[in-house]
């Protein structure tokens, strides 16, 4: 019996040690839980907290892009008025007539821009802007020769040009001949003649120092004759003014060309009395194509965040190509990796994968528009660009569309910044519908105005063109907007080069 009792309340004792043990576990899991979830939505403020700043900065209302546009057209003022009186360069280009359809023959144009060369043999049919043909060739260029001399630049480029020619020549029947060459050089360059300048600086990455201060024409020339090349540089232009004259060659109406590729800019048709930093400038035209060298704008209204100015301080060219650096694909993926990377060091939400967003530039801009073009629901084309390029393995949904929200606030930022930059052009040639007729208004009607806008980034990430457009529309009214046309061409600045080969060859 006793022992009967004895055994039921050691039984009860050891029951109720069990409970209150088996409490005590529950209790702490539960407390472990909940300080767990605790500390996670923390963390995911702390992330939240990241976004929203950036989100803040970044932000170009409506009222901001108004700034923006009147900061582009004055500062346009500043730099036709004198060298120096901008960081926009307003370089002139002695281009003062565009084709017009009329070009005959067959033309080769040089496209240089940053990564790679493009050599283009344009057939022209000399009536109503017909190019019978045009076949193009892509190279890229070594890293090697990215920083190296220019006469080995140069070199290789002839090489390839001569080796091309020799491919592609049969349809020109007299060997003797000297071929007319559109240079294409996508760099700032101030024009001595439409055919030769000086090469100002380097852009986009290429930092090649003995081509500062040299004539980029006489040093291609120099190389084609090495190379034993019959031929001549007819017209030296900027990748935006090739596309100008592709654009203008198809509508007359075309009165500007923008270029968002590896870097960004803009050229237009100015009035050279407006040029006031060349008095004395006459053209038959009246007019002549302004390089704008817009990467290099700046104003106190864009929207500058942190890491901005953390990437520009980091950059080799500090404090030169500001709005290029918030715009072009050299930079939009940077920026997201440097605010991801913030996130990841303030907060857990990338688990132990944030080291592999450290390393700059890791993170290129057509896989940020691939992961910002993710309409899948479960974001998985992000998923897989983390796990195959950054080595993110396993990153949750909810940190994926993180992801997605810091690409699109950049995009739309760098959209609705060019979009202003158009309108800032529009309003000094005085067709953004501000002021009377002067705005555009003939007889009533608003002038068409034909804006050729290329470029890698431009011509591949349709979201971004979609924000280009609403800005364009937001800023202008949908009035005035209906009479903006924004044209792409493919190829348009290498095509544009050789068509104003065409009109500037000696052999016309
Ligand atoms: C260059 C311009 C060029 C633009 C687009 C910029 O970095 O300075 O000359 O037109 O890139 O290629």
């Amino acid at each position: 019996m006793r022992i009967d009792e004895g055994g039921r309340g050691l039984m009860g004792r050891v029951g109720f040690g069990v409970a209150v043990g088996c409490a005590v576990v529950s209790c702490a899991i539960a407390v472990i839980l909940v300080g767990r979830r605790a500390r996670r939505r923390r963390q995911w403020g702390r992330a939240v907290a990241v976004l929203r700043e950036f989100e803040e900065g970044c932000s170009t209302s409506i009222g901001r892009l108004r700034q923006v546009v009147d900061a582009m057209a004055v500062e346009m003022h500043a730099g036709l008025a004198s060298d120096g009186g901008s960081k926009l360069k307003m370089l002139l280009t002695f281009v003062d007539s565009l084709p017009d359809g009329q070009e005959m023959g067959i033309y080769y144009s040089l496209d240089l821009g940053a990564t790679n060369f493009r050599v283009l043999q344009v057939e022209l049919g000399g009536r109503n802007s017909m190019i019978l043909r045009h076949k193009v060739e892509s190279h890229p260029i070594p890293q090697y020769l990215m920083t190296g001399k220019i006469e080995d630049l140069f070199d290789f480029i002839a090489i390839t040009l001569q080796n091309i020619i020799d491919k592609n020549g049969v349809a020109e029947h007299n060997p003797d001949l000297r071929r007319e060459l559109g240079f294409t050089f996508s760099f700032p360059v101030r024009q001595i003649s439409s055919s030769s300048g000086i090469l100002i600086r380097w852009t986009k990455g290429i930092s090649i120092e003995n081509a500062i201060g040299k004539d980029v024409t006489q040093c291609l020339e120099e190389a084609m004759s090495r190379r034993g090349l019959n031929m001549r540089v007819a017209v030296l232009v900027n990748d935006t003014v090739g596309s100008l004259a592709l654009g203008h060659y198809h509508d007359e109406d075309t009165v500007a060309a923008v270029v968002i590729g590896t870097g960004t800019n803009a050229c237009y048709v100015e009035l050279t009395e407006a040029i006031i930093k060349s008095q004395g400038l006459l053209t038959n035209s009246g007019g002549m194509v302004v390089n704008m060298e817009w990467g290099s704008f700046w104003s106190s209204h864009l929207p500058r965040t942190p890491y901005d100015i953390a990437l520009d301080d980091e950059s080799p060219n500090r404090n030169e190509q500001g709005f290029e650096k918030m715009i072009s694909g050299m930079y939009l993926g940077e920026i997201v990796r440097r605010v991801l990377y913030r996130m990841a060091q303030e907060s857990d939400i990338f688990g132990d994968a944030a080291h592999f967003m450290s390393a700059p530039f890791s993170l290129r801009t057509p896989l940020m528009a691939s992961m910002h073009e993710d309409d899948s629901p479960d974001l998985k084309e992000v998923a897989k660009i983390l796990r195959e390029n950054l080595g993110m393995q396993d990153v949750p949904l909810r940190a994926r569309r993180m992801v997605v929200r810091v690409c699109d606030i950049v995009a739309r930022r760098a959209a609705r910044l060019v979009a202003a930059g158009i309108v800032g052009i529009l309003k000094k040639i005085g067709r953004d519908g501000s002021d009377g007729v002067a705005t555009g208004r003939t007889k009533g009607e608003f002038r068409r105005s034909v804006i050729v806008v290329e470029g890698g980034l431009y011509a591949s990430y349709e979201l971004f063109r979609e924000y280009l457009k609403e800005a364009v529309a937001e800023i202008l009214g949908e009035e005035v907007a209906r009479n903006v046309v924004l044209r792409t061409f493919e190829d348009g600045s290498g095509i544009g080069a050789a068509l104003l080969a065409a009109s500037h060859s000696s052999n016309r």
